[in-house]
């Protein structure tokens, strides 16, 4: 398959997701289910919308469908919370206005030569760039439907059974890599590839599970003064009834599976069990080298496995991350398991450009984010498509966040005594 003929296919399955995720009756995609999160009616639109702004007008010339909705979904106007009392379209009006979009987005590919010099048209980074927002959303739409306790909507299919693993970690010898990627599709956030040096550290080979996490729990790890302040007992989504965990999952009710990577947690929570565990949550950059170097090929992989084909729970066929030991053959070079596919792993690092960055294409996307106020996650979680994801790929948030999917591993320097 040539590359127009990649996007062409890659633009109907994104698009069948999204509608799937938005084909609950009208009332459900109105409504605001919580201030966190846009009414999913507002997620439709505005994915159709950024398509138009940067395929249609930017890339193809075309004057726009609907210039007067432009304002209602563009993401810094209005903050999350207000977005239902905005005249948005309605379900229907939103999806006859996606569809309209998509119809010249195809005319825009037909006519595309993929080699124009022209930064927003070669290879076609453009289509990259809509591929991977539209699919972002259908990301925070789960994350929506998730707090909804809607059921029903997302396929549920059970991910491959584990092995008896042990909870051990490993050793990352020092040395340097090449952080970054020059992926002709990569954001911005994750240019230039530029050279780090690393002492020799460990980590986990697989994220915490929800069976550790328990044990962080029983032994009082909520005592911590920063999770006091905030309130929170268990992560989100769980309860304890007096006969053990039990956690909602799209509206059902079920016992939290011991085995599987722990998601639901903020940073602050995450942070208070690694040091509970006498260890840290590693580094951006320490998460990268163990996921995507290979110190004998001297060079990354797109995937902790390789660069090509997928071993790993990604592609939302299941709704939950898978239980640990699930994907021995996705394990990076230096042997560190899951880091791809399960649950986007907090990092100590905050989210900061790397030595030489410069804005492409918009400020909007990356550049106004970075600072202390997010925290960098990587890996991807089950919600995640390939398309969106690759070791190089930074994603962050607010360390209060809970309802992403989101869960850690952790580290430690290789000098500390055990
Ligand atoms: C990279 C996931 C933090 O959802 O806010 C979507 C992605 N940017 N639309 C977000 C994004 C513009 C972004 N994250
Ligand atoms: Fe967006």
């Amino acid at each position: 398959m040539d590359l127009k003929e990649r996007i062409a296919a890659e633009l109907v399955e994104v698009r069948d997701r999204s509608l799937a995720y938005t084909s609950a009756e009208d009332d459900i995609l109105i409504r605001q289910h919580s201030p966190l999160m846009s009414p999913l009616v507002w997620d439709l639109a505005h994915v159709g919308n950024y398509e138009e702004l940067w395929v249609l007008r930017e890339a193809g010339g075309i004057t726009p469908l609907r210039p007067e909705i432009d304002d209602l979904y563009d993401a810094f106007k209005h903050p999350r919370r207000d977005r239902p009392t905005l005249p948005l379209l309605g379900p229907e009006e939103a999806r006859t206005y996606i569809s309209g979009v998509r119809g010249r987005v195809l005319d825009v590919l037909d006519r595309l030569d993929v080699h124009d010099p022209d930064p927003l048209k070669a290879g076609g980074f453009v289509f990259g760039l809509v591929l991977q927002h539209e699919h972002q959303h259908d990301e925070t739409m789960l994350a929506t439907l998730q707090l909804s306790r809607t059921a029903g909507l997302v396929r549920d299919l059970a991910p491959p059974p584990g092995r008896p693993v042990e909870m051990d970690e490993v050793l990352i010898p020092a040395g340097s890599f090449l952080m970054g990627t020059d992926d002709p599709w990569a954001y911005d956030n994750e240019r230039p590839v530029h050279r780090v040096d690393l002492p020799a550290y460990w980590i986990d080979r697989f994220p915490v599970t929800n069976g550790q996490f328990a044990e962080f729990i029983a032994e009082g790890g909520y005592e911590d003064r920063r999770l006091a302040q905030m309130g929170v007992r268990a992560p989100l989504f769980w309860r304890n009834d007096g006969t053990g965990w039990w956690r909602s999952r799209f509206g059902r009710l079920e016992p939290v599976p011991m085995d599987e990577p722990v998601q639901h947690v903020s940073w602050y929570e995450a942070d208070a069990y690694a040091r509970w565990a006498g260890k840290r949550l590693p580094t951006e950059a320490e998460w990268e080298k163990a996921c995507a170097w290979d110190v004998g090929a001297d060079r990354a992989h797109r995937f902790p496995w390789g660069d090509d084909g997928i071993r790993a729970n990604l592609g939302h066929t299941s709704a939950r991350p898978a239980v640990v030991g699930a994907y021995p053959e996705g394990a990076s070079a230096y042997g560190v398991e899951q880091m791809i596919g399960d649950v986007w792993e907090w990092t100590s690092s905050y989210f900061q450009p790397y030595p030489g960055f410069r804005t492409f294409p918009y400020k909007e996307y990356s550049e106004v984010f970075f600072g202390q106020d997010y925290r960098v996650l990587r890996g991807g979680s089950w919600a995640t498509h390939p398309t969106a994801i690759r070791s190089s790929f930074r994603n962050w948030d607010y360390p209060i966040r809970r309802q992403i999917f989101a869960g850690f591993r952790c580290a430690r320097n290789a000098s500390d005594v055990a």
